[in-house]
């Protein structure tokens, strides 16, 4: 039975990758924040006994750090780095307080804490487990709003924080491929999660995952460092 480790997992992609995964008959090591405020997902956890709820904010690195002791020695498939944030809300704060001219720098590095330093915190915490995993894969959820070529959005904090991840990430996959390690990263879609403030996403959450996983399955050493969209599109750097 394979495993995956999945961060944010208590709403949006996270719960609904927790749901697919698990009715895959996956084992889901599905972390969040808050458990006891998880309404969802602990009764997704009730319903399957596949999917283990634990308690993880991926800013706590120390906590990551107990959470990578607590499962020494057990492999770990997938990597899912899915938990992120776009900055401050409601929508006019956010625009406010990331754009150029009106820049908040705290603000900004929060983002980036959250969008860059935990996913590769988690690849080094974790890197062992995945490496003792069958499947192998350490996956980034990104966005299309990294690609320094093909968009220009002006929340410079969530923009540069996924692209800096995407840097971050093509150098672990380098530094791991000599042991079959993939990393890969993938954008999900404008999708209709709390995350779309402006309510113009496109695409249903259901959709992306069922977009997604198939591509993350079919997966090789080939093509570690990759960025692709859930449309299966190649994104431009
Ligand atoms: N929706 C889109 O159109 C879109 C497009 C491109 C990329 N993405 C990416 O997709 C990923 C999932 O986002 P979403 O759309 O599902 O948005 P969402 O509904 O806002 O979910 C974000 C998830 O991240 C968690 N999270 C945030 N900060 C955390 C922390 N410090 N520790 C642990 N968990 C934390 C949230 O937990 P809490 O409930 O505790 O806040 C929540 O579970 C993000 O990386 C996002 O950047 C989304």
């Amino acid at each position: 039975m394979p495993t995956i480790l999945i961060t944010g997992a208590n709403r949006g992609l996270g719960l609904e990758f927790t749901s697919q995964y698990a009715a895959d008959g996956w084992q889901v090591i599905a972390c969040c924040r808050h458990p006891k405020g998880a309404d969802e997902l602990n009764e997704l956890a009730a319903a399957n006994e596949g999917i283990v709820v634990e308690q993880l904010d991926v800013n706590d690195f120390t906590a990551i750090d107990v959470l990578a002791k607590k499962y020494a020695g057990q492999p770990v498939d997938i990597l899912l780095n899915n938990a992120g944030i776009i900055g401050p809300f409601p929508i006019e704060e956010n625009i406010e307080r990331q754009h150029f001219g009106s820049m908040e720098y705290d603000v900004w590095a929060d983002v980036i804490r959250t969008n860059t330093f935990a996913p590769l915190k988690m690849a080094e915490a974790f890197l062992e487990n995945v490496a003792a995993s069958e499947q192998k894969k350490i996956i980034n959820i990104s966005s299309t709003v990294a690609s320094i070529t093909e968009m220009a959005i002006p929340g410079v904090a969530y923009a540069s924080s996924k692209s800096a991840l995407n840097r971050a990430m093509t150098i672990v996959a380098s530094q791991v491929k000599d042991r079959g390690v993939i990393v890969a990263m993938y954008c999900p879609g404008y999708v209709k999660t709390r995350m779309d403030a402006f309510g113009y996403a496109t695409v249903d959450i259901p959709d992306s995952i069922a977009a997604l996983k198939p591509m993350i399955a079919d997966l090789t050493i080939e093509q570690t460092g990759s960025y692709t969209g859930h449309d299966g599109r190649t994104i431009g750097w």
